[in-house]
C-alpha cells in the first residue's frame, strides 16, 4: 500500500490517499486540541496509543456486528480505512452529566442519566459547532430523518457494547462523540476513531479520568490515563 496526496488535516489525524481506490490512509498525530483547536500542543506518544486503541475498539465493534469504516493498522500511527463522505454531524451520547452538560444545564457533575442523552452538534468550526435539534437539521437539508434514525440507533448500539467492555475493565464510559459517513455503495456507517480523545471514561476505583479532560483541565500527563486504558483493553483482548 502506498500513501498518496494530503486529504485532509484535522486536530490529531492527517488524512491521505492511497494507490487503491476507496482506501485512505490516517496518520495519527501527536497534537492535542481544546476550545474547538484554540489551544493546541505537541503530545509525546499520543498518537500511537490513541491509533492502538482505537484499533481494538473498531476490530471489537466489527466482530459485534457494527458495520463501521476500519480496515487495518499497518503501524504504530497508521491505519488504513475505507473513504467515506463524512456527514457534518457530530453524534454525543452521554451516560453520566460531565462536561458542556453540566455547564450549559447546571447538572450535578456525574448524574447518572437515565434514559442516556443524545445529542447532534453541526459541525462547523467556524461556528463552533453548535447544537442543533433534528427539525434545525432536516430543516436546513443536513441530513435526513432516516439519518437521523440511522445514526440514533447505531449510537444506541455503540454506547451498550463500550459500556460494556469499559465496565469489564474497571471504567465508566461517561460520554462520547461519534461521526458517521457515507460509503461509494452509499451505505452510511460508522467512521472517525474511538479514542480518549472522543470519549470521556473514569476509573472506578480511583475515579481519575483516563482522557481528554485531563488535557483540557490541565491535571498533568494525560497519556498516562491513555496507557491505563490500552494496558487494559489488550488484557482483556488477549484473555479472551
Ligand atoms: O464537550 P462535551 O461535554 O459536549 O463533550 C461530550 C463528549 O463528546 C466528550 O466525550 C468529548 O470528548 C466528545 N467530543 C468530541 N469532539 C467534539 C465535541 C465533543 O470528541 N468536537
Amino acid at each position: 500500500m502506498e500513501k498518496g496526496s494530503l486529504l485532509y488535516t484535522g486536530k490529531a489525524k492527517n488524512v491521505y490517499t492511497t494507490d487503491q481506490t476507496g482506501i485512505l490512509w490516517v496518520e495519527y498525530t501527536n497534537q492535542a486540541t481544546a476550545l474547538n483547536g484554540k489551544r493546541k500542543e505537541q503530545i509525546t506518544n499520543k498518537g500511537q496509543l490513541n491509533s492502538a486503541i482505537s484499533d481494538l475498539l473498531f476490530k471489537y465493534l466489527t466482530q459485534q456486528g457494527i458495520v463501521n469504516h476500519y480496515v487495518e493498522q499497518i503501524s504504530p500511527v497508521v491505519q488504513l480505512v475505507k473513504q467515506v463522505t463524512i456527514l457534518p454531524i457530530e453524534v454525543v451520547v452521554r451516560n453520566y452529566a460531565a462536561g458542556h452538560f453540566v455547564t450549559k444545564y447546571n447538572a450535578p457533575e456525574m448524574k447518572h442519566l437515565v434514559p442516556s442523552v443524545h445529542e447532534f452538534y453541526f459541525k462547523d468550526d467556524a461556528l463552533d459547532d453548535p447544537f442543533m435539534n433534528d427539525e434545525q437539521i432536516m430543516a436546513l437539508d443536513i441530513a435526513t430523518e432516516a439519518e437521523l434514525v440511522t445514526m440514533r440507533s447505531e449510537a444506541n448500539r455503540v454506547n451498550k457494547l463500550l459500556s460494556d467492555i469499559f465496565k469489564k475493565i474497571g471504567i465508566t464510559l461517561i460520554d462520547f462523540k461519534l461521526e458517521f459517513g457515507y460509503t461509494a455503495e452509499q451505505q452510511l456507517i460508522l467512521a472517525d476513531e474511538l479514542s480518549p480523545d472522543n470519549m470521556r471514561l473514569i476509573d472506578d476505583v480511583t475515579g481519575d479520568s483516563l482522557d481528554k479532560d485531563v488535557f483540557r483541565k490541565n491535571l498533568g500527563d494525560v497519556t498516562v490515563g491513555y496507557q491505563i486504558v490500552l494496558d487494559r483493553l489488550q488484557k482483556l483482548f488477549t484473555e479472551k
